[in-house]
């Protein structure tokens, strides 16, 4: 029997990349389970995905919080009522206060549909044309207080086509990332990959 590790998925939207990992999780062998997914948003339609999979979901709308650290401490006790010991998180339109990512530290994974450290922020595939870069990809990296820039565990490479929008960019990208967020979190679940003097180390 596998030590599954308790991990949380954090959402703010569409929740492919959640159905992903719980997909994945289904696998006898597989090192983590979700036991917990969280949206700031009430209309996050992976709402729906985490229902469909019989998944605990909470609502923690960042709205009703005066202040950035307000909000992540509500976000931190719930994370540790379900006794989580690593976070996901996936599409999660936040920016975090340092310390709450101090406090989760080489336990918190993003993914960014990027070849990182290339084309950080928001509309990333609308970046990537207007470089002309021939490759994108996607990074699953260990979440730091620098947005996007975090140590990288896991990344995967996709060709950019002449004729590409971001819509068809995005597309082939995230059938990346719905493969290599679900090897990511395998790694680190199975202490194969951990954070170690601010890099991403892997075994
Ligand atoms: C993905 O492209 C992810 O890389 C980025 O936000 C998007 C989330 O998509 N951080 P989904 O909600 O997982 O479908």
């Amino acid at each position: 029997m596998v030590q599954r590790v308790r991990t949380a998925v954090l959402i703010s939207g569409r929740g492919s990349n959640l159905a992903a990992l719980a997909d994945a999780c289904r696998a006898v062998d597989y090192p983590a389970k979700i036991v917990l997914v969280i949206s700031n948003r009430a209309d996050a339609s992976g709402l729906e995905t985490a229902r469909e999979r019989d998944l605990p979901a909470r609502i923690i709308p960042h709205k009703n919080f005066a202040s950035r650290e307000e909000f992540d401490a509500a976000l931190d006790e719930e994370l540790r009522q379900a006794d989580v010991s690593l976070v996901c998180e996936a599409g999660f339109m936040r920016i975090h206060s340092e310390w709450f990512v101090r406090r989760w530290e080489g336990r918190i994974l993003n993914i960014h549909p990027s070849l990182l450290p290339a084309f950080p922020g928001i509309r990333v595939h609308e970046q990537a044309l207007a470089a002309g870069v021939k490759v994108s990809g996607c990074t699953v990296h260990f979440l730091t207080p620098e947005l996007d820039s975090g140590p990288i565990i896991a990344q995967a490479a996709v060709p950019v086509l002449p004729d590409d929008t971001p819509e068809t960019l995005g597309a082939r990208v995230l059938a990346e990332e719905h493969k290599l967020y679900p090897e990511a979190l395998k790694l680190v679940a199975a202490g194969k990959a951990r954070l170690a003097s601010g890099r991403a180390v892997l075994y």
